[in-house]
């Protein structure tokens, strides 16, 4: 194998966020800058001649150019045998399963998440570490350190592989494995789960279901499992197809963005269950006719109902969230006694929790729930996760959440967010929450008085390392909380992210609508932060 050394210069903004590098596409189109980073990635990692490379993606525009180009960079840099998802497709859990799987060194994966595809809109790439999971902070910095100084990248001189071909090929002693992008991950979820009880139900009419791929990854593995494993019927799946641009929408599941699936469970003909994934396939939306799950609750429900589920009926070791997810599973372990973990936002820090056994279950606000059966969060495994709920308990969505929150209470819930602010504009807003923090304790505002309000700082238990601003938190003495952090993942000046959070135990004031239950706290967010006076807007782009 011919292998060139291409002389390069160093690009300024490859610095990775909440989870890997994410730009424009025109911007990963520039001569040289995915072989940057993808360089700078394998000069920051070691010993890996001659091991297994994980390579695939969520199928958006560049998502195979960008397989191409990596494969030759990998293979100069001396990895032994690559693993690709046929068509370059993989989603973000299936990839995490293949690593672990094949015990792989570590994987790329090409995914922008939720965010829109297209010739203009975003890609991104993820590197991820021997157990499955997002590399840590460490593997992060030392990438983004020796982009800063890279020089140059080798690349082989081979030919490009056809992607579409299942099947293995050698060049010159590097294998290439193109693998069914599916199997694998449909294989690990009927080992969890009770496939024959929820195939039941689903026969039975217990449970009728629509699932929304938004034209993304999961449409294969939805369809798949959920319809001729588990026998929904067909077209229970829809927008199944993966499209390069997600089908001009915005592969986010939530209320807003997929707003065929809301509009179908909140109309007359709902059936049981609704769900929907994002672009890459980790996050989820869960629905039962006529209600939404908040993330928040969806995760307390999992954890004080794991022991219906097959893999987890001895027991869950304990349970962690990210620090703005509402603490609702909090309230779960407590009555539980399970370990339970506030860590910050991104899933790369559930990782050595979970390695080393300390958590069984993890969740974020942010439609993410996930367990130690892969390290990224996984949608379909809670799709699965509340099917085999609803089989096992024999009841609707709706009254299994109703009997939660009596046991335990509701944590209403709502966030708010305010995209492409400008930099400078954002960065005042949280220096101005700053220069509040000592002086808030104590401060009341009708039923609210602020019990510590801090930013938010995290040592991770099991390696020591430390993350700080990581986000500012009033938290009042009736359980309430107001949370505010800019977006790590945003592409166009700076997200800010309002979450709010109102803790109701009253048994008679259970249902009420958030937005109404909230106003007060959202106004007292606007008093502390000045989002609407400082950017002019009169309310936030997205309320999720
Ligand atoms: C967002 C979510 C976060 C999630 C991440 C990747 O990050 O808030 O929970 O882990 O996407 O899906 P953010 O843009 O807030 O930094
Ligand atoms: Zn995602």
């Amino acid at each position: 194998m011919q292998i060139k050394t291409y002389n390069t210069t160093p690009y300024d903004d490859q610095k990775p966020g909440t989870s890997g590098l994410r730009k424009k596409v025109r911007v990963f189109q520039q001569p040289g800058y995915l072989e940057n980073f993808v360089q700078a990635i394998f000069n920051s990692l070691e010993d890996f001649q001659g091991k297994t490379l994980v390579l695939g993606g969520d199928g958006r525009y560049f998502n195979r150019e960008a397989i191409q180009i990596i494969i030759k960079i990998a293979a100069a840099n001396g990895f032994g045998e690559l693993i690709i998802g046929q068509g370059g497709l993989l989603s973000t859990p299936a990839a995490s399963n293949i690593i672990r799987k094949y015990q792989a060194f570590g994987g790329i994966v090409l995914s922008a998440s939720h965010n829109p595809g297209g010739p203009d809109e975003d890609f991104g790439i993820k590197y991820n570490v021997s157990n499955g999971g997002p590399a840590p902070e460490k593997v992060t910095d030392a990438l983004y350190q020796n982009t800063k100084t890279i020089s140059a990248y080798h690349s082989a001189e081979i030919d490009d592989i056809n992607l579409d071909q299942i099947g293995e090929i050698d060049i010159d002693g590097l294998k290439i494995r193109i693998i069914d992008s599916v199997a694998d991950y449909a294989e690990l979820m009927a080992d969890i789960f009770d496939f024959k009880l929820i195939k039941d139900s689903i026969a039975a009419g217990l449970i009728t279901l629509r699932f929304d791929a938004m034209h993304a990854i999961t449409g294969p593995y939805a369809k798949h499992i959920l319809e001729d494993v588990l026998g929904a019927a067909p077209g229970s799946v829809f927008n199944a197809v993966p499209q390069e641009d997600f089908g001009g929408g915005h592969p986010d599941p939530n209320m807003v963005h997929a707003h065929e699936l809301t509009e179908i469970m909140f109309s007359d003909h709902a059936p049981t269950f609704g769900a929907a994934s994002d672009g890459d396939g980790d996050r989820n939306m869960i629905m039962g006719a006529n209600i939404f799950v908040t993330p928040s609750d969806s995760l307390a429900i999992m954890a004080a109902n794991a022991r219906l589920i097959p893999a987890y009926a001895k027991g869950i070791s304990g349970v962690a969230r990210s620090m703005p997810t509402s603490q609702a599973v909090d309230r779960v372990a407590k009555a539980l006694n399970l370990n339970c973990y506030e860590t910050p936002t991104g899933w790369k820090f559930f990782g050595n929790l979970l390695d080393a056994g300390k958590i069984t279950l993890c969740g974020e606000e942010s439609f993410g729930s996930g367990s130690n059966h892969v390290r990224e969060k996984d949608g379909l495994w809670a799709v699965l996760f509340w099917l085999n709920l609803i089989a096992r308990k024999r009841q609707p969505v709706a009254d299994i959440v109703s009997e939660h929150w009596q046991k335990y209470g509701r944590d209403i819930y709502c966030r708010h967010d305010y995209e492409a602010v400008d930099s400078a504009t954002a960065n005042g807003i949280v220096d101005h929450l700053r220069s509040q923090l000592a002086s808030l304790p104590g401060k009341t505002w009708g039923d609210y008085s602020v019990q510590y309000a801090d930013e938010f700082s995290y040592t991770d238990p099991v390696d020591n390392s430390v993350s700080a601003n990581q986000g500012i938190r009033i938290g009042f003495s009736n359980g309430s909380r107001i949370v505010f952090r800019l977006s790590g993942t945003g592409t166009v000046g700076a997200t800010l992210r309002i979450y709010i959070e109102k803790y109701q135990k009253d048994t008679d004031n259970l249902h009420q609508d958030s937005a109404i239950a909230l106003q007060q706290l959202v106004d007292i967010a606007e008093q502390l932060c000045e989002v609407k006076k400082r950017t002019g807007r009169t309310e936030p782009d997205v309320i999720t």
